[in-house]
């Protein structure tokens, strides 16, 4: 095997938390400086999308990241990039649906990389199409990723984001749960996906309440559309009729939600952006 840079400890594969052993490889890249120096944030659905540009963003102001989505080789490859670029990242293979292995990728994070400041709740699926004779099955998904996912994996990462908001480092900790315009404005064709937003708008504005004192900021990033791999397992038939309505517009990219998502978390101490829209200029709804 080539002799690695320092900064790359064992990185061949993925770390794969689908169980719970301690022996699975990992990726593990080290690191740079910034305004998140120090600090160590976890990424759910970091694979692709706004997911893979907000690890980029949140590690090129010097946070470590730990990558948490199911493709283990788009999260190694990520790693790989990163620790190139002077970054740090922990590539963690799970499900975040099975609250297991949620629960496990938060302790895997604070095992490797020694705390948690900042937890991005991103993965998410949107499976559009009208409620009538909708297939159920796109439902469950929708229920178990968008609002189940999130669930558990705030659940496991709170006691560490409290821990990380009374010590003396950034002296505050960061859930961002993205959200989508579909979770302030419900639409025909939208109804369990704006369901599923709506929920995560309101879960966030209690858990807000519940935690601000203690210096837990809670924010809600609210994208139109972007241009991501998110339509692609849109049904083909319902697929064609929502791309269509996005077709003359330009789309935001996924870095403009990352950029988005940088600055709520980069913000002082005494200043919390609880929600933020974020629709391409020509999006009329
Ligand atoms: N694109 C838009 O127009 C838009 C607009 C508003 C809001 N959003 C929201 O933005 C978020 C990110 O979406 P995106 O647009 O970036 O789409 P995307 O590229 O499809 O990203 C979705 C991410 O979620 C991950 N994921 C899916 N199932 C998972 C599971 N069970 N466990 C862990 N990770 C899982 C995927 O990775 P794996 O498949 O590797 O697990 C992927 O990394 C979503 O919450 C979406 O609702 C997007």
């Amino acid at each position: 095997m080539p002799e690695q840079p320092d900064r790359y400890l064992p990185r061949e594969a993925a770390n794969d938390v689908t169980d719970e052993s301690d022996d699975e490889e990992r990726t593990v890249v080290e690191m740079t400086g910034g305004r998140l120096k120090d600090a160590v944030a976890l990424v759910t659905g970091a694979s692709s999308g706004i997911g893979e540009a907000t690890a980029r963003a949140l590690a090129e102001e010097g946070a470590a990241v730990a990558l948490v989505a199911r493709r283990k080789d788009r999260l190694d490859a990520l790693a790989v990039e990163i620790g190139r670029s002077g970054g740090r990242a922990l590539a963690l293979q799970a499900d975040v649906t099975a609250e297991a292995q949620a629960r496990a990728a938060v302790r895997r994070t604070i095992a490797e990389l020694g705390r948690l400041d900042i937890l991005v709740n991103n993965a998410g699926v949107m499976l559009l199409g009208p409620i009538v004779d909708a297939p159920t099955q796109e439902w469950d998904r929708m229920i178990a990723l968008n609002l189940q996912g999130l669930l558990y994996a705030t659940h496991a990462a709170l006691p560490h984001l409290l821990a990380a908001a009374q010590d003396a480092s950034r002296g505050v900790s960061d859930v961002v749960n993205v959200s989508s315009v579909a979770g302030r404005r419900a639409r025909s064709g939208a109804g369990v996906y704006s369901l599923s937003k709506f929920g995560v708008n309101a879960f966030s504005e209690s858990l807000r309440q519940e935690v601000t004192a203690r210096h837990v900021r809670v924010s809600v990033i609210e994208p139109g559309a972007v241009r991501t791999e998110l339509f692609d397992h849109v049904r083909p038939e319902v697929r064609e009729r929502s791309t269509r309505s996005f077709a003359n517009i330009e789309m935001l990219q996924a870095g403009d939600v990352a950029d988005a998502i940088r600055y709520v978390v980069t913000r002082p101490r005494h200043v919390a952006i609880n929600e933020l829209l974020v629709r391409p200029t020509e999006q009329e709804l």
